[in-house]
């Protein structure tokens, strides 16, 4: 090992990434191309971050869709991202199976079209068993009616710990650990309704990259800004109080 190795400050890499995939537009306008390429290149750049994250071996990763708010879009454009999540579906499913990859949708799917709600429920059917890594897709989620929801079912424990488990038990992101680390592209520096109650301890990284744009290697660049980062939860910092 060289003399100057320094070792990371976070002992572990992080076992589960949240991202926001923010810049589709954006990443659109620039090139004079509508809106609904932007969304295209933004789905092939999640495919691209799914299949680079099973390589280096993270175990959880959580993608946010389409947000609560996200439907106060033009009508076209709610058209065009339901086309494209229709055939997502479709198409990736078998190849997220064959990768031993599971796939998991939080977010109120009542609202979409029944054809919708029934790919997703044969997605998470067919993945159910995979062990390799679980992607989590957040489609018309919101923080807010996460907790809300999460509330109301537990609301008959008179118990304040006995609510707080049933609390947690509730919450659409039940039995998968809390996201390490949040990604947000395309320099907007704000939660935007994304995993509120989850992303408590979560390390912040914030990027220019438009997700369109983001890759094996701009995934990397966050991963390493993470392994830099000193996670305290309300304690000491490492070398104090020993
Ligand atoms: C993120 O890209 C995708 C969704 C919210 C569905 P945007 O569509 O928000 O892109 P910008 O922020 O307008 O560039
Ligand atoms: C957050 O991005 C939602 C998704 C990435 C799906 P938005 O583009 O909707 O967020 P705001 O409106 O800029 O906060
Ligand atoms: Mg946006």
């Amino acid at each position: 090992m060289p003399s100057n190795f320094q070792p990371p400050i976070t002992s572990h890499p992080p076992s589960h990434i949240a991202f926001i995939m923010d810049g589709n537009g954006r990443w659109a306008n620039r090139r004079g191309l509508p809106r609904s390429v932007g969304h295209q290149k933004g789905a092939e750049a999640l495919r691209r971050v799914v299949e680079a994250g099973a390589e280096i071996g993270i175990p959880y990763m959580t993608f946010f869709g389409f947000s609560s708010e996200n439907w106060s879009r033009p009508e076209q454009e709610i058209t065009e991202l339901m086309r494209l999540l229709r055939y997502y579906l479709r198409s990736e499913t078998a190849e997220l199976h064959k990768n031993n990859i599971r796939l998991r949708v939080i977010g109120d799917r009542q609202r979409f079209d029944e054809d919708i709600i029934a790919l997703i429920e044969n997605a998470e059917a067919l993945t159910h068993d995979n062990k390799r890594m679980t992607v989590i897709i957040a489609l018309n989620y919101g923080g807010r009616h996460d907790i809300l929801q999460a509330a109301f079912q537990a609301r008959h424990h008179e118990n304040f710990d006995t609510f707080a488990q049933s609390f947690e038990a509730n919450l659409m992101t039940r039995d998968v650990p809390e996201p390490d680390l949040l990604v947000r592209t395309s320099g907007e520096m704000r939660i935007s309704n994304f995993l509120l109650w989850q992303c408590a301890y979560a390390e912040f990284y914030f990027c220019d990259t438009l997700w369109p744009d983001f890759d094996r290697a701009t995934l990397e660049k966050a991963i390493e800004a993470y392994a830099g980062r000193e996670r305290r939860f309300g304690g000491l910092k490492r070398h104090e109080g020993s």
